[in-house]
């Protein structure tokens, strides 16, 4: 007896498997022979714009809690264990480059004169992501003179330039850094013990305007450098990587790693994709119109979101060397952490 699928739950009509497996149609051969490896070459993109769709709805629920007031506790857990998830499918999407990869440069020519001009620079779901996170139009590499958005639909660009809009979750991130009590409690200033630690393990070293810890002192010298995180949120998120074995700052702590390893994991998916198109491309310029391998090479350097928090193991000292906690603060970090 077959079952009937308008009165149970179906696999397929759950799924819309039928749907999904007609979605794959390629336009070589002119709709008798196409190019084999084109199916490939679909179904690769479908795949990550569904992965795209995943880690998109990972990082919008962690922005819609950080765009509160006050972010709970157990809401940094939970962001914690949506961004673990997003790094393992960002591992896949790494991963997956290598099944791309068993197409080579000449199977892609069999097809690739009729896909001229669509191109991945057209993926409104990757530059929404990009935008979400913070990766601001100024922050952008310019091909052409031409903003990012050029090359979509006018409703597409409306999409991608509004998301643009919306506080990214870098801003958010830095507003909740900035909330962070226990930096100057009675007793004990954190910034100015600090301070005295290094000045006094550096004596020679903080003279010199290279090292770093000149501006980082200095609050109008830090701002002139453009930073992306403020001079406020820099200190707290210092706080937390230097005492990171309290157990109120754990869960803070693992949050700027796990943010960190997704802006990492996206920096090694761009090299990835960069080092395939060099192979499969050579020098020629992509069917978007940009120069191709250089101008993807100079994204997956610049394209980064979360490098201030990279550049604060500038500034870590041994742990025999840290200002002493007060007693009465150490026990207030063993609780809670009650950022308000
Ligand atoms: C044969 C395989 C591929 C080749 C030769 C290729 C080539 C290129 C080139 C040359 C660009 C620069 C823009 C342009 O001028 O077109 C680009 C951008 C891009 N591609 Fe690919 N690509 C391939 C596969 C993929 C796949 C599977 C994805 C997954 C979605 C992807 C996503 C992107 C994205 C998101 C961009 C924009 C990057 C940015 O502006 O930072 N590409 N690709």
């Amino acid at each position: 007896m077959s079952v009937d699928p308008n009165k149970e739950v179906y696999y397929s009509s759950y799924l819309k498997i039928d749907e999904l497996l007609s979605l794959q149609e390629p336009l070589s051969g002119g709709g008798s022979k196409p190019a084999h490896d084109e199916t490939l070459f679909i179904i690769i993109h479908q795949t990550y714009e569904l992965w795209f769709k995943q880690i998109l709805h990972e990082v919008a629920s962690i922005h819609s809690m950080f765009s509160a007031e006050s972010v709970a506790e157990h809401q940094i857990g939970l962001s914690v264990a949506r961004l673990e998830r997003v790094h393992e499918i960002q591992k896949i999407l790494v991963d997956q480059i290598r099944v791309l990869e068993t197409m080579k440069p000449l199977d892609f020519l069999d097809f690739r004169d009729v896909l001229a001009p669509a191109s991945g620079f057209q993926s409104v779901q990757f530059r929404k992501l990009e935008n979400i996170l913070g990766l601001g139009e100024d922050l952008r590499e310019v091909y052409n003179n031409q903003a990012y958005h050029t090359k979509l639909s006018e409703g597409h660009q409306q999409e991608v330039i509004d998301s643009g809009k919306v506080t990214s979750l870098l801003t958010l991130i830095d507003r909740w850094l900035c909330r962070t009590p226990f930096l100057q409690v009675e007793g004990f200033d954190f910034w100015e013990s600090y301070k005295e630690k290094v000045s006094g393990r550096l004596e020679g070293e903080i003279k010199d305007s290279d090292s770093g810890f000149e501006y980082l002192f200095n609050e109008e010298m830090y701002n002139s450098r453009n930073k992306r995180l403020s001079y406020k949120a820099t200190q707290a998120a210092l706080f937390i990587f230097l005492y990171r074995e309290q157990p109120i700052l754990h869960m803070p702590y693992k949050l700027l790693q796990s943010l960190m390893t997704m802006d990492e994991l996206f920096t090694s998916w761009r090299s990835r994709h960069v080092q395939m198109v060099h192979r499969m491309l050579g020098r020629k310029m992509g069917t978007g119109g940009s120069s191709g391998y250089d101008y993807l090479r100079k994204t997956a350097e610049k394209h980064k979101v979360f490098t201030d928090l990279m550049d604060l193991s500038t500034y870590l000292i041994p742990r025999s060397e840290l200002p002493e906690l007060p007693e009465e603060l150490k026990r207030t970090l063993g609780f809670y952490y009650g950022n308000g």
